[in-house]
């Protein structure tokens, strides 16, 4: 199958992009340059996709022209400006990114005719927090106060419209929350910032260790997309949906910070950055995927605690001198084998 990421060069991207390709898949991409030091570097993704174009999803025409040449029966859709801190400190460039990239990616996809299917990716971020314990279901209203969440919003809404005003376009949203994995070098991330301070011996310092968050390892959150993507191509799935991590990945940050530290060994350690001024960030947001459960027949297989051993292993086999590209594809082959019996596997 032809099919088209847009943030192939970003770390969900590298993941998927690898993982397609490995089926046998002819994988293109659409993106800005990867950062320095990326999976999608370390795995030597280029050398995987058919097509590797480096263009500004906000740039309507050039991203129009390519989508219609690479002629994709299917397209996930995952660049954005994903960072909520960054996106206070640039909510233009966010906002223009995240929902009027969304709109050139949707008017891409309705002017090309062989695309079949497509997943417009958004977050757990969408819904309007009202600090509920229980998971929030896909027709909760949506909402967000910092501008990566109400961006993210708007695009979800957009896509929503769009399907709605354009019937023939086929788009449904997929929403993930925070997931972790090898390889990822964004800022504020935890588990990024925790390897990378383990690297060095230095105690790492954290913010909001008691916040609750839900982890997902990134190769779940994939084959969530892909769950969603195969039955989209059946006919049988449209809409909004939730692929969360399971209730007992529902962690604090300091169980997580504790258990990453235990798992690399080496006298890791953090300290709490409580004195520290920080930006507003939502504390408790978790998904209620039973949808996707009982229609598309998915779940999560690496599970928690796995999830965070799976993290932490990659970086310390590449640590260790390990070539990433074979940490990566060990993986890949590890996930293939424990999730064989799903059905988005007869499709990818
Ligand atoms: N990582 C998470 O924990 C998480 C959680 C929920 C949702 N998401 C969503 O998943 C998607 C992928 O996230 P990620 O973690 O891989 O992010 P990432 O930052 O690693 O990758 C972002 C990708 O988008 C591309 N991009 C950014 N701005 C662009 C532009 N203007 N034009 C073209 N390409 C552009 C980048 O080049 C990169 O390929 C995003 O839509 C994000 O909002 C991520």
């Amino acid at each position: 199958m032809r099919i088209l990421i847009t943030g192939h060069t970003g770390f969900k991207g590298a993941w998927m992009s690898t993982l397609l390709a490995r089926r046998g898949h002819q994988v293109s991409g659409i993106a800005l340059d990867p950062l320095e030091g990326s999976l999608f570097e370390k795995a030597g993704v280029s050398a995987l996709v058919e097509n590797d174009v480096r263009l500004d999803i906000r740039d309507a025409d050039a991203l129009q022209r390519a989508v219609v040449e690479i002629g994709p029966d299917l397209v996930i859709h995952m660049a954005a400006q994903p960072l909520v801190r960054q996106s206070y400190l640039q909510p233009r460039e966010t906002f223009e990114t995240n929902v009027m990239g969304t709109l050139n990616v949707l008017e891409a996809i309705s002017a090309t005719p062989q695309v079949k299917g497509s997943v417009i990716v958004t977050t757990d971020k969408v819904y309007r927090n009202v600090g509920r314990a229980e998971g929030y279901r896909e027709d909760d209203a949506l909402g967000g106060d910092d501008p990566y969440s109400s961006s993210k919003a708007m695009a979800d809404i957009l896509t929503h419209s769009w399907r709605t005003s354009f019937p023939s376009s086929p788009v449904t949203t997929a929403r993930a929350g925070n997931v972790i994995g090898g390889g990822d070098v964004s800022k504020d991330r935890l588990l990024v910032d925790l390897i990378k301070g383990f690297s060095t011996g230095e105690p790492v310092a954290i913010r909001y260790p008691d916040a609750v968050r839900p982890w997902q390892h990134v190769l779940d959150c994939i084959a969530g997309y892909l769950s969603l993507a195969a039955a989209m191509l059946e006919g049988r799935a449209e809409g909004n949906w939730n692929f969360g991590p399971d209730p007992e990945s529902f962690q604090t940050v300091r169980e997580i910070a504790d258990a990453s530290a235990t798992r690399w060994g080496r006298g890791a350690s953090w300290i709490d950055d409580g004195a520290g001024e920080h930006l507003h960030e939502a504390h408790l947001l978790t998904l209620d995927s039973s949808r996707a459960g009982s229609e598309l027949a998915w779940h999560n297989h690496i599970g928690f605690p796995s999830s965070l051993d799976w993290t932490v292993d990659w970086y310390q086999a590449v640590a260790d001198g390990e070539d990433p590209v074979q940490v990566t594809n060990r993986q890949i082959d590890a996930f293939v084998e424990i999730a064989s019996e799903s059905s988005w596997m007869r499709t990818f």
